[in-house]
């Protein structure tokens, strides 16, 4: 398998159960991630965005079919296999941003660099600047509009530097939050 293969699904079908009935949300579903690629995944409401995302961040277990991660296959993962790649090399926007309500701004972005025992860097500096959160660490994030929790969300997903971002949603983004959203991305993803 080529080096540059990031995220690779094989075959991967999910189903869900509710009550006696079996809900089919991916067939044999293939899709490869080159590293430094950036996809956008569309369809229709319900179509199975989100779950695609739960499984490459391995939230949901598949029913069938491989996925492979940065090159090796997940099937045998454990939990501490699971973290350590969500620690090391993924970073996740929310669909409802799941931001961590006790805690305040500068918490919330701080929290993935402790998990990996980073420290707070010039790139996080670069993050709060650009997305507009200067003003707003010491806030506690829900006393926060909708548009200023997004912006965190987007903070905390990139501050570790992750090989991986996952962003769900982020074509209903406010329309305000676009061009810092746009800029901090870019800056750490930059166009191939
Ligand atoms: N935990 C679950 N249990 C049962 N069914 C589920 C579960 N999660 C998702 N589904 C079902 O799977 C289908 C796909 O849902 P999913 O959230 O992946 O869609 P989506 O494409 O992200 O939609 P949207 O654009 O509205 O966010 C839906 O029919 C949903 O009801
Ligand atoms: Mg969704």
């Amino acid at each position: 398998m080529p080096d540059s293969e990031l995220v690779s699904l094989r075959s991967v079908s999910k189903q869900f159960v509710d009550g006696n009935e079996v809900h089919t949300v991916l067939r044999d579903c293939e899709l490869v991630m080159a590293t430094g690629s950036s996809i956008a995944l569309m369809g229709a409401s319900g179509s199975g965005k989100s779950t695609l995302m739960n499984i490459i961040a391995g939230f949901e277990p598949l029913n069938s079919g491989d996925l492979i991660l940065d090159g090796q296959e997940t099937s045998q993962w454990r939990d501490s296999d699971w973290s350590e790649f969500r620690i090391h090399t993924l970073g996740v926007v929310f669909q409802q941003f799941n931001l961590l309500t006790p805690l305040n701004v500068r918490q919330n972005i701080a929290f993935p660099l402790s998990l990996a025992q980073k420290q707070w860097n010039g790139w996080c500096d670069y993050l709060v600047d650009t997305l507009g959160l200067s003003g707003l660490l010491d806030r506690h994030v829900a006393a926060l509009s909708g548009g200023q929790q997004q912006r965190v969300a987007i903070a905390r997903a990139l501050a570790s530097e992750p090989k991986l971002l996952l962003a769900d949603e982020q074509r209903v983004i406010w329309m305000s939050n676009r061009q810092r959203g746009d800029a901090a991305f870019g800056r750490y993803y930059p166009a191939r």
